[in-house]
């Protein structure tokens, strides 16, 4: 379906919606709990007017963002804010798109992507590729603040990183390294025990031997099945109307070694401008670069669409990449995120689902009540995405 015949789409839902007493698409910031996730009663619309300080993140931020309004409520400054937020989502070793914990590559390494835009400075700074360093949302900052580039990857971007004072570490945990053996025990024959053993035929033979790896089961074949390019995408505003952003994530996995994704792009999976908004992205970051995601959604806010319609132009514009081939499309998932210099924000997914098919996809925001939940405006309104 074209954007123009989404419009109409969405239009006539809302007129059916109203009349029946439901959710209207464009009602102003209702309010629902984290928790309100699994019972499937998520808010569906986008702020129709601006309320300042707020930020916004990927759904997975939403036990994080409170600490960014807090960094935005002492008058601190929005990219601190931003960075505040996105570290406690790298920290977390259950996260395993971010950071700690998050899944490596093929040969068994996480390499972090990330970047960062100051709005009141209109400073930019990214990493990409790095490994053995976890908070890359501040070693993006640090290239901004302290070099005179924009971006440095790979053994550069590390050896920066400990000369600046950051802690070289594994960024391997059990779980994360497991699903690595779990994802090479799928694709070879040799990661699986041989054809003297009584469990040849048994892929997982071995891995799943305790109560806790057990637990992880479910969620770790899912993850070898559709490989997540799940992220992290965190943008704020302060009550000046100052405004930051940044993307921070482990990238695709089990991609080969040296794959960047859109995270770390300025333009495609993050963009700021001072005057008008910021824009960024989680999913398949390949989609984005090649229609320039970030900068396409703030350009379309500059020229006067509301967040989430200019985060449906830049939707419109991969699945038009597709000549909107569903099938094609529907092999993976794309999300963005936008927000306005007024408090105005929005988010839209190309498939209504999250990548475990059974939730409507959300992201999160806090503009000074409590985190909550907020249904992303999807493209095609069906179930889709199968990476
Ligand atoms: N959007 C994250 C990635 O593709 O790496």
């Amino acid at each position: 379906m074209g954007l123009w015949t989404r419009r109409k789409f969405f239009l006539t839902s809302l007129a059916g919606s109203a009349a029946a007493g439901a959710t209207s698409m464009l009602a102003k910031t209702p309010l629902a709990k984290g928790s309100e996730l699994a019972s499937g009663k998520i808010p569906t619309p986008s702020a129709a007017s601006g309320k300042r300080p707020v930020i916004i993140s990927s759904a997975n931020g939403l036990h994080a963002i409170g600490h960014g309004m807090e960094v935005l409520l002492k008058g601190g400054d929005t990219l601190d804010a931003v960075v505040a937020a996105v570290t406690i989502v790298e920290d977390d070793p259950n996260d395993t798109s971010v950071g700690y914990g998050g899944l490596p590559n093929e040969d068994g390494e996480t390499e972090l992507d990330a970047s960062v835009m100051h709005g009141p400075t209109r400073r930019a700074g990214s990493v990409a590729s790095v490994r053995r360093i976890k908070n890359v949302s501040l070693l993006a900052k640090t290239v901004m603040e302290r070099t005179n580039h924009v971006m440095i990857v790979g053994e550069g971007a590390r050896r920066f990183a400990v000369d600046e004072g950051f802690i070289d570490a594994s960024l391997a945990t059990e779980k994360s390294r497991l699903a690595w053996l779990a994802w090479k025990a799928s694709t070879s024959v040799n990661w699986r025990p041989g054809t003297d053993s009584p469990e040849w035929k048994e892929r997982a033979a071995g891995l799943f031997d305790t109560p806790e790896k057990q637990s992880w089961r479910a969620e770790i074949e899912q993850l070898v099945a559709h490989p997540p390019t799940g992220t992290i995408n965190c943008l704020a505003v302060n009550e000046k109307g100052e405004i930051s952003g940044t993307t921070t994530t482990s990238g695709l996995a089990w991609k080969i070694a040296g794959r960047v994704g859109d995270s770390p792009i300025i333009g495609a999976g993050l963009y700021v401008d001072g005057e008008v908004g910021a824009a960024g992205s989680t999913g398949k970051g390949e989609e984005n670069i090649k229609i320039c995601g970030g900068h396409t959604i703030v350009e379309m806010m500059r020229q006067g669409k509301s967040p989430t319609e200019a985060c449906l132009e830049a939707l419109h514009r991969i699945a038009r990449n597709y000549k909107n081939d569903k099938k094609r499309l529907s092999t993976f998932h794309i999300f963005f995120y936008a927000l306005n210099v007024d408090g105005v924000y929005g988010s839209a997914s190309l498939w209504r689902n999250t990548y475990d098919r059974s939730k409507h996809s959300s992201y999160a925001v806090h503009d000074g009540g409590e985190a909550r939940l907020m249904e992303c405006t999807p493209y095609f309104d069906e179930i889709g995405g199968d990476e």
